[in-house]
């Protein structure tokens, strides 16, 4: 059986390409739901139906383990799913998300403020701020949304991205730490590290590989079940020229095909 990493578009094959790094021994499923990109500015119940069929879909396709590199997936949908979905309908798969192993870095540090940028509908959802009091209740947290980067990554317009980069950045000076909480973020890393040099960045393709081999090791009940030929099937919804070309720069010998 399969990883499985699940994202609306092709913004988690950087989390991928960390996994495979990582752990290239194992087999891997992507999966974008490049058809409703962006989640981001969805209402919760239509990013929770569509991250349920990526998830029935991802189930049929032998997946046994599924990462949510979404973070508006993680936000809206992962609740539900562990909670309600998984136990009624496929009790032996593991469903995880990007928000809580980022938390766990982020409070690391005894930080006093943490900045968290990300779509509207993840800040819309409060999640960071909700999982973070959990474990720091008095921590100082700054959420922003910021509706205008995806658009401007995906149009592949980083001369945009770097204008608002440098504005969204202002609201974060006084914070220690800022979360990056969005697949497409990973592409501004340096932009944020330029603009905030005295804010740490936590950006989700550094932590993921090593959360998810850590679970890994402590689950072999799922890492057993996992094939170890290296094999990579990478679909989408919707596929076009440009799709083709993003993902080629990331996986120059993968091919992305249309679910
Ligand atoms: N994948 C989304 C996220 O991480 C960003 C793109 C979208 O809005 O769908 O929040």
């Amino acid at each position: 059986m399969k990883i499985g990493v699940f994202d609306s578009g092709l913004g988690g094959l950087v989390i991928t390409k960390a996994f495979i790094n990582a752990m290239p021994e194992y087999n891997y499923f992507y999966y974008g739901d490049s058809a409703h990109l962006p989640y981001g500015d969805k209402t919760s119940g239509r990013i929770l139906n569509y991250t349920l069929d990526a998830m029935r879909y991802m189930i049929a396709n032998d997946c046994k383990i599924i990462i949510i590199a979404c973070n508006t997936a993680t936000s809206i949908a992962l609740r539900y799913i562990q909670q309600r979905f998984i136990p009624s309908s496929a009790p032996d798969i593991k469903v995880l998300g990007v928000v809580i192993p980022t938390v766990e870095v982020a409070v690391e540090n005894n930080p006093q403020k943490v900045g968290v940028i990300a779509t509207s509908a993840t800040i819309r959802s409060h999640i960071y701020r909700a999982e973070m009091h959990k474990i720091v209740p008095n921590l100082d947290i700054e959420e922003i949304a910021a509706p205008e980067l995806v658009p401007a990554i995906e149009n592949n317009d980083f001369a945009t991205a770097q204008e608002f980069v440098r504005e969204y950045s202002r609201s974060f000076t006084s914070c220690d730490s800022l979360i990056l909480g969005c697949t497409h973020y990973p592409l501004l890393k340096n932009m944020f590290r330029e603009a905030l040099p005295k804010v740490r960045i936590i950006s989700q393709d550094e932590l993921m590989a090593d959360k998810l081999k850590n679970y890994l090791s402590r689950h072999s009940e799922i890492e057993h079940k996992l094939g170890r030929q290296g094999a990579r099937c990478f679909k989408v919804s919707s596929l076009n020229n440009h799709s083709q070309k993003v993902a080629s720069n990331l996986f120059a010998d993968i091919p992305l095909v249309k679910a």
